[in-house]
């Protein structure tokens, strides 16, 4: 058994349990594969992220995708039967419209995805949704900040809070979120001492991304740490620390120049039949061949 299957499962209530402990590890994955590797790392929680849509499916912002393609990847992850608690990204517009929507979509992350909480961003204002996310029974987590969903009315993806006033709504906003009762809040995109306030303030844990060294834990892009991007740009916070894109073409060239060569396949890559059974196959091919032969003489 490896390390990773004899982990127990990790669970919304034992990530709120590690306030001020042990740093939570989370990562996001979008698939089985990278959920598999995400796992075997060690990751406490995966996310599958509306990143989704730029890192996977190449749009230019998070606000192509839908619920039904967020379940669609959440299942994907689930299937790969993680230890790691799976926090499904509930996409734009998805709890914007109405409670009932709100809950009905959460639910299907649940239902048909294989999750075990939603993440949704936004502070006091998201309030009524969370609630009622959590009276049914689904763990939330917080996501506040630079909040990409809201890229057009931030004018951009800017650090939110530098300024004293926007801050302190800022920590207001994580306060009434851990009331409300998430079990943690991502904080991205803020300066390193509004996090450190928040993150000292309130009794759940945070979580950055581009939010300094003082939060509870951190998270950061599959394809970002791994170098899958592929050339992608990265943001400042980002550490890459393998370069798989690269690693990937070398793979592949060396495939094609194995092509090339005739040096792919080799014996150990290729089937056999017995020697019986080739003997009759040739001897049937060559009395097809001659009866074709035969049959050109006559017309
Ligand atoms: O979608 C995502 O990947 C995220 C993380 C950056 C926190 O929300």
């Amino acid at each position: 058994m490896t390390e990773a299957e004899q982990r127990r499962p990790v669970t919304a209530p034992m990530v709120l349990a590690r306030k001020g402990g042990q740093k939570l590890r989370m990562i996001t994955a979008y698939d089985a594969p990278t959920a598999r590797i995400a796992d075997r790392a060690g990751a406490d929680i995966i996310l599958v992220g509306d990143s989704l849509a730029n890192v996977v499916l190449g749009h230019e912002d998070t606000l192509a995708v839908t619920v039904d393609v967020m379940v669609h990847h959440t299942a994907a992850v689930a299937r790969a039967k993680p230890k790691a608690l799976i926090v499904g990204d509930m996409p734009w517009l998805s709890y914007h419209t109405s409670i009932a929507d709100t809950v009905e979509n959460a639910g299907r992350f649940i239902r048909e995805g294989g999750a075990s909480s939603v993440k949704l961003e936004g502070g006091r204002k998201r309030i009524p949704m969370i609630s009622a996310v959590l009276d049914a029974e689904i763990p939330v987590m917080g996501h506040i900040g630079l909040t990409p969903q809201s890229v057009h009315s931030m004018g951009g993806y800017r650090v939110q809070g530098k300024e004293a006033q926007a801050a302190y709504e800022m920590i207001s906003d994580a306060q009434a979120l851990a009331d409300t009762g998430v079990f943690a809040i991502v904080l991205e995109g803020v300066p390193d001492v509004v996090a450190e306030i928040v993150t000292r303030e309130i009794h759940v844990p945070t979580i950055g991304i581009g939010a300094g060294i003082n939060c509870d834990g951190q998270v950061l892009v599959f394809h970002d740490v791994t170098g899958l991007g592929a050339g992608e740009y990265l943001p400042k916070f980002v550490r890459q620390y393998a370069d798989l894109a690269d690693d990937a073409v070398t793979a592949i060239e060396a495939f094609f120049d194995d092509v090339e060569s005739g040096a792919f396949p080799a014996e150990a890559e290729t089937y056999h039949m017995t020697a019986e059974s080739e003997e009759i196959l040739r001897n049937l091919s060559t009395a097809s061949d001659d009866l074709m032969a035969d049959e050109a003489m006559e017309n």
